[in-house]
């Protein structure tokens, strides 16, 4: 029997890779993987652990043993996601909680010790896998990759409208500093880069709607598929 089918959508931060993915698994009925969530938890649970972001050793020891738990709830707009049973959702996604999975990310063996979980989310009838090296190391065999971007000025301005509705207070100039540098930090890293992986589609969503990039991501699988 063939394997299930992996679409992987990779890309920096704020391109608008979740809300895609999210949609897309919706309308295929795929499973999900919001990959960046798995560093954002690694990162909240070293904090509380006490355990140093430089600790590449120990960061990786505690990724192995995360209790982590994904949950999908009708009509509920993202995933829940839970550390030990705790809903964490919330917590995860701040910009601080952002710019410590970049830095938990960057470690060698942290990305080992998360490999094969990420790896046993793809299953039938098909997985829509976001991040970062989905194309690239998780899944390179995926049969269908989209690499999606914008330009750091326009991701800058999609985050602030996510955090506004968040009532959460950030200014436009703070979040494109920072996005710029959690994109160095990423690209620059020596294992698992944030890059296109050779066979991927490459989709640029500035200016372009949501609907828009996810009829496109679609039509790659299509095509992809047949
Ligand atoms: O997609 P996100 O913003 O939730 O990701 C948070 C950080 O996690 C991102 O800055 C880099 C890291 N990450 C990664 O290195 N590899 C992935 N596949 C996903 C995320």
């Amino acid at each position: 029997m063939a394997d299930a089918p992996v679409l992987t959508i990779d890309g920096p931060s704020g391109s608008g890779k979740g809300t895609v993915a999210r949609r897309v698994a919706e309308i295929l009925g795929w499973r999900l993987l919001d990959s960046g969530a798995l560093y954002r938890i690694l990162g909240l649970a070293a904090e509380r652990a006490g355990v140093s972001l430089e600790d590449e050793k120990g960061l990786a020891e505690l990724a192995r043993g995360l209790e982590i738990g994904f949950e999908s709830r009708p009509g509920e707009e993202g995933v829940r996601v839970s550390l030990g049973g705790e809903d964490v959702s919330r917590e995860i996604r701040t910009e601080s909680a952002g710019d410590r999975a970049s830095r938990v990310a960057r470690w060698p063996a942290v990305r080992e010790a998360l490999l094969e979980r990420q790896r046993d989310f793809a299953g039938p009838p098909g997985l829509v896998a976001d991040g970062r090296d989905m194309g690239t190391v998780v899944f390179p065999g995926a049969c269908c990759k989209v690499y999606l971007t914008a330009s750091a000025e326009e991701r800058a301005r999609r985050r602030h409208k996510q955090l506004k509705e968040k009532g959460l207070n950030v200014s436009i100039q703070t979040l494109c500093r920072e996005i710029a540098e959690r994109d160095r930090r990423d690209a620059e890293r020596s294992v698992a880069p944030l890059r296109p992986a050779p066979d991927a589609v490459v989709i640029d969503s500035t200016g372009v709607t949501i609907d828009q990039v996810v009829d496109r991501v679609l039509a790659v699988v299509r095509e992809r598929l047949s």
